[in-house]
């Protein structure tokens, strides 16, 4: 049987007080509306009908890679106006499940659960029972079959006293779509098509309305401002963090933990608090990282230790390596096993040998640097001649004296050894001494200058 996803997502977004169209504002780093997306593909769904109005080419633009239909609305004239606008493209046959695109935390279990139930009915609902219902379409019953749904502007006091709302997620056949939506009214309290009446009319067809309640409130949860946007944010987090604890993951704090992105992990991680992780990660067994560290699309091999506030992106790091507080590994720092990065030291497209080791206040850029070689403090690889980025490239068990520059393109041997504040512009042969720095000058019993009395 066929699934379609229809996602409504032509509101305003009025509460967020924002420039952004509200299906863009980011959970978890990425957008509302995607969060969705991703969900619906779990479900296989074969084609993704997105309603879109406001900010509406945005939006578009944002997904212009996925496979999906678009469908404007261009005023917003109710939830059930915005589903009519689909039938023109909607299959006549198979079943629409229909998501908001500013809920965007329903799991697709929980999906695959309204769709078992809805099938043989033509029709589900997931509903949820709430202390305070103020706002949503309540579920009328007679003898525990659902009946309608009203929508709070137009219930009596007894029906506003029903605690089983409408989350607005629904499974309907599309066959029972194409034949109700054309006879929506706006003749209620809001003067909108409500989608909601699709219920009254299923009843009245003789169809009994299957319906389900989600494992997690959140799931059905909306954002309509920033303050549910953050708790949506929160509930998120926390059960991803729930997630890597039965992995084998330690927190010190899974309050205090951030994924923006995904993340793969070996056995005995340890993340210490304020820790970020964004795009795709790895982390191998026993891999340790301090807290305030920002890791992104980064993987790190078996028992590393990355200590305090160190910044990685798109680093490949080996074993057993020991890095930072304060480090930075930026884009396609490649270190093996056994190196050290200390504090202050930044790496850009450099390849780190085994046991090599930069442990204070350095640069290194676009280079190569060999097994078991020691990059002094204060070492600068000088890359960049104002136009073009040069490489160097260092030897194995080299060592670089405290506050040398190697002024790129250029090669250090092998065993090769370069004298503390040197200025390095030509290659250094294998074995050698360099020194490229001023001859010390001493005057014997120097009088300074004196003030005159
Ligand atoms: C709707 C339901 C209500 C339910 C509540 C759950 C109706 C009539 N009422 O209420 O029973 O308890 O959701 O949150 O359906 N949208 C459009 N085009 C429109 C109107 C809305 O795309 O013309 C989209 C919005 O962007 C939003 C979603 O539909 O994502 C729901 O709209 P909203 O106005 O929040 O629904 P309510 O009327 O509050
Ligand atoms: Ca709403």
């Amino acid at each position: 049987m066929s699934t379609t996803v229809i996602i409504l997502a032509a509101g305003k977004g009025t509460r967020m007080r924002s420039l952004l169209p509200k299906v863009l504002q980011p959970l978890a780093g990425r957008p509302l509306l995607a969060h969705v997306i991703e969900t619906a593909k779990q479900l296989q769904a074969q084609d993704i009908i997105t309603i879109f109005g406001h900010g509406g080419t945005f939006v578009k633009e944002t997904f212009a890679t996925e496979k999906m239909t678009w469908v404007e609305q261009t005023e917003q004239l109710g939830t059930g106006h915005a589903v009519q606008m689909v039938l023109p493209v909607l299959a006549t046959s198979g079943t629409s499940l229909i998501l908001y695109g500013d809920v965007p935390l329903v799991s697709a279990a929980t999906l695959q659960r309204l769709l078992d139930a809805s099938i043989p009915t033509g029709i589900g609902m997931i509903t949820l029972n709430v202390a305070d219902p103020t706002g949503y379409g309540r579920i009328v019953r007679h003898h525990d079959k659902i009946q309608a749904i009203v929508e709070h502007k137009d219930a009596s006091l007894e029906q506003q006293r029903i605690q089983e709302i409408n989350t607005g997620i629904y499974c309907v056949s599309n066959q029972k779509l194409h034949e109700w939506l054309p006879h929506l009214s706006n003749k209620n309290a809001q003067g909108e098509y409500y989608l909601t009446d699709i219920v009254a009319m299923a009843v009245a067809d003789g169809l009994e309305v299957a319906s389900i309640q989600p494992e997690m409130a959140f799931e059905v949860e909306g954002v309509n401002d920033r303050v549910q946007l953050a708790a949506l944010e929160r509930a998120y987090q926390s059960q991803q963090a729930l997630h890597f604890m039965r992995e084998g993951v330690t927190f010190a704090d899974p309050n205090r933990f951030d994924l923006r992105g995904s993340l793969k992990v070996g056995r005995d991680v340890r993340i210490d608090t304020n820790v970020i992780i964004e795009g795709d990660c790895e982390l191998g067994d026993g891999v340790e990282i301090g807290t305030g560290c920002i890791l992104k699309n980064t993987k790190i091999a078996a028992h590393t230790k990355v200590q305090p506030y160190s910044i990685f992106d798109q680093a490949i790091v080996g074993e057993n390596n020991l890095i930072g507080p304060f480090a930075r590994l930026r884009p396609g720092s490649i270190l093996a096993d056994q190196v050290h990065i200390g504090n202050f030291v930044e790496v850009k497209n450099s390849m780190l040998a085994q046991g090599v080791k930069a442990n204070h206040f350095t640069y290194l850029g676009d280079a190569i640097v060999g097994k078991d070689t020691n990059i002094g403090a204060g070492t600068i690889t000088c890359n960049y001649d104002g136009v073009h980025k040069h490489k160097t490239e260092i030897g194995e068990a080299a060592f670089i004296g405290s506050n040398s520059a190697l002024v790129a393109p250029i090669k250090v041997g092998h065993g090769a050894t370069v004298a503390a504040g040197s200025v390095i512009t030509r290659d250094v042969a294998d074995h050698a001494l360099a020194i490229g720095r001023a001859i010390q000058v001493e005057k014997p019993n120097y009088q300074r200058p004196q003030k005159s009395k």
